[in-house]
């Protein structure tokens, strides 16, 4: 299970990375690809917020209730970036969605937002990485894990992008996720 949450956090940093690219075309002034801003946006809400972190909150709840002696670090810190994620997250697609039918938005402002939200998603996911999966992983037992995937069953869905197959939505962020 950790596996696959791992697998998830190399797919969200690939997309980071796009982020990053837009942010310096914004701040160079060249021409920026809002479209793909919007769709990287669009995918982590879609796939980050509600399938990634549900399925780490399960594993964190079970962790807090069963396995630790001191629940804070887990059920406060992370919960509460998740739901931060989620804000800023909405805040940016917002934001992306004016630009898009020509809302005149200072590109200074949108830059800071998405700087932001890049330090925020990676500051989580650098932690999650580093501190929480290790303690997981040694705090877990099998038949922990067992108990856990037996729940995550119902939380299983196909990946839209990095799945089986690119759904038309996500073409062009597959295209320029193979170009770079
Ligand atoms: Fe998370
Ligand atoms: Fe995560």
């Amino acid at each position: 299970m950790l596996d696959i949450l791992h697998q998830d956090h190399i797919n969200i940093a690939k997309l980071l990375n796009v982020l990053r690219d837009i942010l310096a075309a914004i701040r160079s002034e060249k021409p920026v690809r809002f479209n793909l801003l919007r769709d990287v946006l669009s995918y982590l809400r879609e796939v980050a917020d509600t399938h990634h972190h549900p399925r780490e909150d399960l594993i964190y709840e079970y962790f807090t209730t069963y396995r630790c002696s001191d629940p804070s670090i887990v059920t406060t810190v992370l919960k509460e970036q998740h739901k931060q994620i989620v804000r800023k997250g909405e805040d940016l697609q917002e934001l992306v969605a004016m630009i898009l039918m020509d809302a005149v938005i200072p590109l200074d402002s949108v830059a800071t937002a998405l700087e932001q939200f890049i330090a925020l998603q990676q500051q989580h996911l650098d932690y999650e990485e580093s501190t929480i999966f290790p303690l997981l992983r040694r705090s877990l037992t099998e038949d922990d894990w067992r108990h856990l995937e037996h729940n995550w069953m119902h939380m299983t869905e196909d990946d839209p992008l990095f799945g089986r197959e690119v759904k038309e939505r996500y073409q062009d962020l597959a295209a320029q996720l193979l170009s770079a």
